[in-house]
């Protein structure tokens, strides 16, 4: 018979533009059972490339039974869509079955943003909150995930709504805080300008902010004036593995 404890215990990966992060996850609470274990994302990150990765992290976690992974990407049941910061390869790629025939284990894959929401919703700065919540992560890009009473409307790609002349990310996210030098001051004016979009048009009951940066929230989020309250992620790097364990497919 199975043990309760091990079934509910899946193994979660995150699959990002610098590294692919992965840990089993206990799924009743959201707490990683092991210290995670990052690999270096191969350049250029082709599917291939990346499938092989995921297959040496997964050997190197040794837990067994089916795998939750994300990608920075549309994903329709386990086919990428699209690749706006990951190589174009990955466009209509089997994402799932291509991941699975590399590890041997039964694989779900779901997008980044949304896998971090779903952890945010059900451990953390969204946890029992009613109505309309917005998760928003910045970081090489901006990610998005939209839950209504807790039920996420997956792939809402609102990163790439029309915001300074062209894509909010290329406008907001936190690695243009970096590349163009600009003082947090300057950067969450931005920030807010980008809010205050998503508040027009979905008129939300909370926003959550994530991404890396989130664990700097003191030095941007005062800065900012919305009418929606917004609130920092609690999981901050861990999101992402904690939703995509939670994907896992039954065994
Ligand atoms: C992608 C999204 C992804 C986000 C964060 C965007 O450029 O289009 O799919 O969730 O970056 O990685």
């Amino acid at each position: 018979m199975a043990d309760s404890t091990t079934d509910r215990v899946t193994v979660g990966i995150d699959i990002g533009g610098s590294g692919i992060k992965g840990a089993p996850v206990d799924t009743a609470t959201g707490d990683l059972t092991q210290e995670r274990i990052r690999l270096v994302t191969p350049h250029p990150a082709t599917p291939s490339a990346v499938a092989d990765t995921v297959a040496e992290l997964v050997r190197q976690i040794d837990h067994p039974g089916p795998l939750g992974v994300t990608l920075p990407a549309v994903v329709q049941h386990g086919v990428a869509r699209t690749a706006a910061n990951i190589d174009a390869g990955w466009v209509d790629a089997d994402a799932a079955g291509l991941l699975s025939e590399a590890t041997g284990r039964a694989v779900a894959v779901i997008n980044d943003a949304d896998a971090a929401g779903v952890a945010e919703v059900r451990f953390g700065a969204g946890r029992d909150v009613a109505g309309v919540v917005v998760m928003v992560t910045f970081g090489t890009g901006i990610g998005s995930a939209v839950f209504v009473d807790g039920r996420l409307v997956p792939n809402t790609e609102l990163g790439h709504l029309h915001l300074h002349g062209g894509d909010a990310e290329d406008y907001a996210a936190a690695s243009v805080r970096e590349e163009e030098e600009l003082s947090w001051k300057d950067w969450a004016h931005r920030v807010e300008r980008y809010l205050q979009l998503l508040e027009r048009l979905l008129w939300p009951d909370l926003i959550i902010v994530g991404g890396g940066v989130s664990k700097r929230a003191e030095k941007f989020l005062p800065l900012i004036e919305t009418r929606t309250r917004v609130v920092p992620a609690e999981m901050h790097n861990d999101a992402g593995i904690a939703g995509a364990a939670l994907f896992a497919p039954p065994d």
